[in-house]
């Protein structure tokens, strides 16, 4: 898939899905540090970079190793999505992924569309395998990536709390 693509949205809106750029920085560490204090679906509560930093990352981003994506809405940087190969010649077949959507833009195809867009990337550059690990508790999460092919491979017991309580974190494959 070429980038940036187009997809349509079960609203009937449009998404443009393209690489982040180095003036994304602001609205993607916006956006992460607006998912975090949700508490609940990832575990970055504030983003340990700063907007400068994150700036250099995309400005610096080696295409074949990484791959910062973002998801727009009528202007507007609605989700972000990264896929980071391993830095060692021993795993850098294996991506790592988070993907996070604005709260008001969830449940409408963004997620599918990023994760979709990663994946084929993950192909094109040789990779054989994604991970990533979701909490037991974020059931969309979890059915979007069982829709996409990734499979259970392990679980850490209690590995975070939320609200009080302990919760697993399912770590999740898809072999490419
Ligand atoms: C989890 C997340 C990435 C999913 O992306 P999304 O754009 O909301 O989801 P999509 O609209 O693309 O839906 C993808 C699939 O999720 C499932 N899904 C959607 N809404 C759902 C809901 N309310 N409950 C359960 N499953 C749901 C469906 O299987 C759907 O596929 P389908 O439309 O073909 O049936 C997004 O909701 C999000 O960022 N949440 C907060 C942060 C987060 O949890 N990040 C992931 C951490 S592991």
């Amino acid at each position: 898939m070429a980038l940036p693509t187009s997809t349509r949205l079960k609203d009937g809106r449009w998404a443009i899905i393209r690489r982040a750029q180095p003036d994304d920085a602001e609205a993607w560490v916006s956006n992460v540090n607006a998912i975090g204090a949700e508490r609940i679906y990832i575990m970055t509560e504030v983003l340990p970079r700063s907007v400068d930093e994150v700036r250099k990352q995309f400005g610096d981003a080696d295409p074949r190793r990484e791959l910062w994506l973002l998801a727009e809405v009528e202007g507007t940087v609605a989700g972000g999505a990264d896929f980071r190969r391993g830095i060692h010649t021993k795993n850098s077949h294996v991506v790592g992924l988070g993907v996070a959507i604005l709260k008001g833009y969830r449940g409408i195809g963004l997620g599918d569309a990023l994760m979709r867009a990663g994946i084929e990337w993950a192909r094109d550059v040789g990779v054989r395998r994604l991970k990533l690990g979701v909490f037991e508790t974020n059931e969309r999460a979890l059915a979007l990536y069982r829709k996409l092919g990734f499979v259970e491979e392990g679980r850490l017991k209690g590995e975070v709390v939320l609200d009080g309580k302990p919760v697993d974190e399912i770590l999740m494959a898809l072999t490419l």
